[in-house]
This record gives C-alpha cells, structure tokens and sequence, in this order.
C-alpha cells in the first residue's frame, strides 16, 4: 500500500512565504537586525524566561552553550547522553570538556536521572541533557540534586518546542537551553537556533560569541564600559573578547520565525494528538507503547520494537520502504554516538556495549514524521501494516 508519508511537510507554509514576501518588498535590512531583536523578544516571552539568543541552528547553540559554559566554571566533565545529535557531543569536545555517558530511561528515551546522579563526581561541571523526542527526561529528585550540589544544568530542547514538566516548559529549567529551528522539527526557520537563559552574565556572553566575540554586542552598559576601561589601547568597536564564532541568523529567519510562532501551540496540540492515535493503536506484544507521555511533544512518531528481533525489524524496513513511509533508523541522531568514528581514540574501544538501552534504539529503533496536518487515516492504515508484520 502507497501510503507517500515524508520524514515532514508543511513546516514553512505558504502563509510564512507569502509574509517574508511582503517583508521583502520593502527593501529591507536582511542582516542581524530589528525582527531578530523581536524574534528574540517573543519567544522569550512564549517559553517564559528573560533572555533569547537567536543563531543559525541548534548545532550553533550547542556550541556556544559549552564555549561559555567552559568560560565560566573552566574544565571539567560534562554529564552528556549516548542518544543525542553529533553536537550534543561535539559542542562538549570543542569546548575542552570531558565527555561522560549515561545510558537512557527507555520511557522517555532521555538520560537515566538516577544513573546521572551516580555518575556525579567532583570533576563535574555539568550536566547536558536533552529532552529525546518531545519526552521529558526530568524528575524532581534530579533537579534537587544539581540544586543542592550546585552544579549548571544545561537542556538540549531541540527536539521538544513546548514539552512541560509538571506544567513548566523544558527549556526553564536549566542554566542554559538550546532549541533547532531545523525543518524537521516543531517549527522551522530554514535553519536556526535559540539559546535561552534567565542569567544576564550568561545572555551578554553568548550575545558575544555568536558575532566574534565582539565586547560591543554586549546590552548591559555597565559590563560593556568595563571592557572598554580594560582595553584603552583598543577601538571599542573592535574589542573581541572572546576566541567566538560567527552563528547569527537573518532578519529571513525572523520573520518566518515570528510567523510560524503564533501557530506554534495549535500545531503541537495536534500532534500529541496524533502520537496519541498512532500509540493507541499499536500493537503492543510487538512494539513499545509505554512511553511516559505526561507533558511530551513529539515531532515524531517512535517505532521501537519491543524485542530485539532482527526479523522483525527488517519487515518493519522493508514494509516502510513500500508503502513510502520516510524514516530514520536509530531515532534522529543515528543511534549510539559512541559507535561513530568522531570519537574513536577518544572512549574506549567497544565504550557503547555499556549503555544497552541506547543499543537496543540503534539497532530497533525508528522515527517517523509526526505533523499537524497528517491525516488520521494514514496513522490507521500505517498500524494496521505495522501490526500485520
Ligand atoms: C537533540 C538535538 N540537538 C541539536 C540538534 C542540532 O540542530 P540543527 O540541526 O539545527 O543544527 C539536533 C538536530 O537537528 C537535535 O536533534
């Protein structure tokens, strides 16, 4: 059956096209300038913390989170997950920290909270996680526990626009959070990224890292001035004070982003629908259904299977591929980063044999495109194949 079913569509619509054609028009600035500063402005506002970093994609965040983290605590370990993106990882490494793995809770496909803990030593300087697939991978016995030990909690959000803990979204509840705006996710810029923070050292920090590392990015006058005072020798519209990158966006992404903000909820109430639809009617002695759904927002179906039956999975691949169901095996990041040869030389060999959760998603885990206007008949008719299998 030709069920024609892409990884995501619809994510930029003709209603964002036919606003940045109007923006257009007037012959605007396109760099860095007053949409982004608004763009920044409203989604603060929409996740409810103070300050809003907009950069080119959520790789860019990641890895100016880390440089600034390394800025402030200096080197150490980082507590990060084996089922993440490439930059999860590499934004840590890049940053000089030490990498420390954790395997998943299989229900919410997140960092193990107690396993974390266990893992917490003196050399900590953070932890890293990100909330997998729209789940939440937080408890309060974990956020008491950095709390108390005072340890920076920084979230991965990019694939999870207006997940809650507890009715909190995720992405306010770390020192720093970091959201992709890539086009397979919740919302799409094109590419794009948001860096979020409610410490105001933080925010003029990251202003300065995505443009050079240049002091005259700072808002804050004060801190601004102080620099200045330091280098007298220096223009002071030429002090880099940091060794930063160059991860603006444009005034293009902003307005799409502005656009594509006001449907941001409608659009993820539609799809905790469809998750819905699409887990209630799986057949569960094949495939996981027991995900802990409180306060998820998934941009993607997850299709586990339950066992690691490599008969299965292969007609689950084959059935996919004929009825054209886009997927991705190993969910979005490809599986176990400790299989990939970035960092070979770096764990030791045969390191990913230690974390079988994340094994078993490498290996029998998929994902699917989940997007508001999927029509439910196509939800039923993929099951109903699914579970024929
Ligand atoms: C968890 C996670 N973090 C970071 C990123 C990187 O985002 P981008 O593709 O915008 O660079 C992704 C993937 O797209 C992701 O899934």
């Amino acid at each position: 059956m030709d069920i024609n079913w892409p990884l995501m569509e619809n994510n930029i619509t003709k209603d964002d096209l036919d606003v940045l054609i109007d923006f257009l028009k007037g012959m605007p600035v396109l760099t860095q300038s007053g949409n982004v500063s608004a763009y920044e402005e409203e989604w603060s506002s929409w996740l409810g913390v103070r300050y809003s970093v907009f950069v080119n994609s959520g790789s860019s965040a990641n890895f100016i989170t880390m440089a600034v983290l390394q800025e402030l605590v200096g080197p150490g370990e980082v507590i990060v997950p084996p089922l993440a993106w490439v930059s999860d990882i590499a934004s840590v490494l890049h940053a000089g920290f030490t990498p420390v793995f954790v395997d998943i809770n299989p229900r919410t496909l997140s960092m193990d909270n107690d396993q974390v803990i266990s893992k917490i030593n003196p050399r900590t300087k953070a932890v890293f996680l990100t909330h997998v697939q729209g789940f939440n991978g937080l408890s309060d016995r974990l956020l008491h526990f950095l709390k108390e030990k005072n340890i920076p909690f920084i979230e991965d959000v990019c694939e999870a626009h207006g997940a809650t803990f507890k009715g909190t979204k995720l992405g306010t509840f770390g020192l720093i959070s970091n959201f992709s705006y890539y086009f397979a996710h919740h919302m799409s810029t094109v590419e794009g990224g948001m860096i979020c923070t409610n410490d105001e050292t933080v925010y003029q920090k990251c202003r300065m890292w995505r443009s050079h590392g240049m002091a005259r990015e700072m808002t804050n006058p004060a801190m601004k001035q102080k620099i200045v005072e330091e280098n007298p020798d220096l223009n002071p519209d030429f002090i880099f004070s940091s060794p930063g990158f160059n991860m603006r966006n444009t005034e293009i992404g902003a307005v799409i982003g502005r656009n594509q903000l006001k449907r941001l909820d409608r659009n993820n109430e539609k799809r905790r629908r469809n998750f819905e639809l699409f887990l209630k009617n799986l057949d569960p002695s094949k495939y996981r259904t027991d995900f802990a759904l409180e306060g998820s927002c998934n941009y993607a179906f997850n299709l586990i299977l339950k066992n690691a039956d490599r008969e299965l999975c292969n007609r689950v691949m084959e059935a996919l591929r004929e009825s054209r169901v886009e997927f991705r095996r190993g969910s979005a990041g490809g599986g176990n980063q400790l299989r990939q040869p970035y960092l070979k030389g770096i764990i030791p060999k045969k390191e990913y044999e230690k974390y079988p959760q994340v094994e078993h998603i490498h290996f029998y885990g998929f994902y699917i495109g989940n997007y508001p206007d999927l029509p439910e008949e196509k939800t039923l008719a993929l099951c109903r194949i699914l579970n024929s299998l």
